[in-house]
């Protein structure tokens, strides 16, 4: 099997792939409703500090363990402590422990994507009719729309879609499939985002004279502290692991597929760079202030619906507007579409590698669990005849807030402490810049799982009272 195993096939493949899979629903979808329900400009000092010191360090011992193992991921943990098992634990705890993580890791993809994948099914819908004009005709209210979208069995079929072209793209493998799509689908998400930040920035309210864009850059750039707490501390962390895929498997799954000279320190940084130019710059900067024109500042609270009940109605007042809102919902789709590819594959690798399945054969295997998995919420609003997703809700707070943070805690204690020198040792393998000594000290072994548990603490005392 290890000789079949394939690549990347070019450097800016390699990169544009591991951007598709951090730059997702996450940036354009969750980020904006994130920010607005813990206060805009309060949220965006936790989110930095979140990003310094738990996404940077994690990311780059996600592509070491990734390429040390050359596996699907969760399989490579255990083994990697095995050798290093000396220095802390027994061999036998320490694979235990490795693929316990690994198997939590893989039950939380399955569950991530028993909504992601609906977000997706809902961008192509939104895209096709936005083109089609149904929802600006007029006296269409944009929420009005969305419930009944969102009830309407016949949507379903986006979904479906949506599934089926995961399913292809990943059969055709890692150089034609993947990285393929990536080159296509990436840099056109970034013109369309550039499109329309741009346009956004020069959005007067259709509602009130006031809840100009710039008023919206104000609400995401200039914090107020009152509104700063533990809860938008841990959300801020909860909201890093999902936008830099962490915690998942999924990052290593890609970094398993790395030349064994590749150069992890600048080719992480790159991700996290495009990754955060996508949710800062464009979620921020275009997303928020689209639904401030709209919403102004009491009714920008954020909900699951933000992207897609608040946005319509600016599109709808502007000139243009069909072309402008079928370019944020493609941009949605294309976001959502490299993400779910990325675990879909880690997913197929692992029934592969693991089990010997053959990679068609495990598509389709992922496919059926994803139509299973994916039922619940698709029946939600169906048979409640509601569109407010409780359950949608409950489990995104749950992956957001507890599940991706918990997984990364559990990593960063086995990396920072139990296999300390491999990690390193691999983090600068081929690699022009290296991370010295003192940093891994400070961040992997200190910072970064200290913040964590310090966050997970204050939020669950704060909740419990
Ligand atoms: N990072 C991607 C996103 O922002 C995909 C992802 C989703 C990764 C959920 C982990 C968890 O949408």
């Amino acid at each position: 099997m290890e000789e079949s195993r394939e690549n990347w096939g070019s450097k800016i493949g390699l990169i544009l792939a591991m951007a598709g899979n951090a730059v997702g629903l996450g940036n354009f979808w969750r980020f904006p409703y994130v920010a607005a329900s813990n206060g805009g400009g309060a949220f965006m000092i936790p989110y930095f500090f979140a990003l310094i010191v738990i996404g940077i360090p994690i990311m780059l011992v996600e592509w070491s363990i990734g390429r040390y193992g050359g596996k699907h991921g969760h399989g490579t943990l255990g083994p990697m402590m095995y050798l290093q098992a000396k220095q802390a634990m027994k061999p036998k705890k320490a694979i235990i422990v490795g693929s316990l993580c690994g198997m939590i890791a893989f039950a939380v993809t399955i569950l991530v994507n028993s909504y992601y994948n609906h977000i997706i099914g809902w961008s192509l819908g939104y895209a096709v009719h936005s083109l089609l004009g149904t929802y600006m005709k007029p006296g269409v209210d944009s929420a009005a729309f969305f419930a009944s979208y969102v009830q309407n069995p016949a949507m379903l079929i986006f979904w479906v879609i949506s599934l089926l072209f995961l399913a292809m793209a990943v059969m055709k493998g890692i150089q034609k499939g993947i990285e393929s799509w990536a080159k296509l689908m990436m840099p056109t998400l970034y013109v369309f985002g550039i499109i329309l930040g741009i346009r956004a920035l020069t959005l007067g309210s259709p509602v009130n004279p006031d809840w100009s864009s710039l008023a919206g850059l104000n609400f995401i750039w200039n914090p107020d502290f009152s509104r700063l707490s533990w809860q938008s501390a841990i959300a801020a962390a909860g909201q890093i692991f999902f936008t830099l895929s962490l915690g998942m498997g999924i990052i290593h799954n890609y970094a398993s597929y790395l030349q064994p000279d590749e150069d992890i320190v600048t080719s992480s940084v790159a991700t996290i760079s495009l990754n955060e130019f996508a949710e800062v710059i464009l979620g921020g900067t275009a997303v928020i202030p689209i639904a401030y024109a709209f919403l102004g500042p009491e009714g920008i609270k954020g909900s699951i619906g933000l992207a897609f009940m608040a946005l319509p109605n600016v599109f709808t007042n502007m000139a243009g507007g069909g072309i402008f809102g079928a370019m944020w919902f493609l941009l949605l789709f294309f976001a959502g579409i490299t993400s779910a590819i990325a675990m879909y594959n880690y997913l197929v690798a692992l029934l592969e590698e693991d089990l010997g399945i053959e990679r068609k054969k495990g598509a389709i295997i992922v496919f059926i669990g994803y139509l299973i998995v994916g039922a619940p919420i698709a029946l939600e609003s169906v048979l409640t005849k509601s569109a407010n997703l409780f359950y949608f809700t409950e489990v995104d707070n749950w992956i957001g807030n507890y599940l991706l943070i918990v997984l990364g805690l559990i990593e960063i204690i086995i990396i920072g402490w139990c296999v300390k020198d491999s990690a390193l040792e691999e983090m600068n393998k081929g690699g022009l810049w290296k991370v010295p000594k003192w940093f891994f000290r400070l961040f992997h072994q200190f910072l970064t799982p200290v913040t964590i548990i310090v966050f997970l603490v204050f939020f669950t005392r704060d909740y419990a009272i």
